[in-house]
């Protein structure tokens, strides 16, 4: 079966990004995935440096952030658009995990893994910009990226309390999105 990771790369309680890689989830689980949803938040690591690690190692929770990666065939990104980019918080944990511990191959959380990304913002672009270097670093890390992808503007008005979506065209695409990256999983793992 194929095993799918998904998070957002916000940990804000009321996160839109967090709402809507939940219903892109939710289509990957209707495709017939495993789908694990992760809150980046709960990995408590502390800001990436080199020195630190020379002397500690890695932090726990970036190995527990990084061996998810390992496990899983593709990924479900949702992510923020920060001044153009992604969050501090993604890209911190992404860092981490880019890290070889142990016997591990090099880069293994993202070799030979394929991803579907997404964005939300309560904007008219709806995070366009951070789709394309959000693109850019996991095909540099090697994650395949899905040539789809999706932006959602206007996500505040978009959403209710309880992550419910009221415009169906964006569920739906959101939905497929999920279940595109099942099926190309599916047939890369033959
Ligand atoms: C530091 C910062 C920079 C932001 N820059 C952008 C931006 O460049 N483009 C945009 O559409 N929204 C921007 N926003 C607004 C975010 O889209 C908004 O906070 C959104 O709710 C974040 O996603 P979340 O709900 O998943 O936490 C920014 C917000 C913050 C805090």
């Amino acid at each position: 079966m194929v095993k799918i990771l998904a998070f957002a790369g916000s940990g804000r309680k009321d996160s839109v990004n967090k709402k809507v890689v939940a219903i892109a989830a939710k289509g990957a689980q209707e495709a017939g995935a495993e789908v694990t949803i992760i809150n980046l938040e709960d990995f408590v690591m502390p800001i990436f440096n080199e020195d630190l690690e020379a002397e500690q190692g890695m932090p726990v929770a970036a190995q527990a952030f990084k061996e998810l990666l390992i496990n899983h065939d593709g990924f479900l990104i949702s992510s923020p658009e920060y001044n153009s980019s992604y969050s501090g918080l993604f890209k911190n944990a992404i860092d981490w995990a880019s890290r070889r511990t142990g016997d591990e191959a090099p880069m293994a959380a993202y070799r030979g893994k394929v991803a579907a990304i997404m964005a939300a913002s309560p904007g008219g672009l709806g995070g366009m910009r951070v789709l394309v270097v959000l693109r850019m670093l996991m095909e540099n890390l090697g994650t395949m990226v899905l040539p789809n992808q999706k932006a959602v503007s206007g996500a505040f008005a978009m959403f209710d309390g309880d992550g419910n979506i009221s415009d169906e065209k964006t569920e739906k695409a959101l939905k497929a999105l999920g279940k595109e990256l099942v099926d190309t999983l599916t047939k890369l793992k033959g």
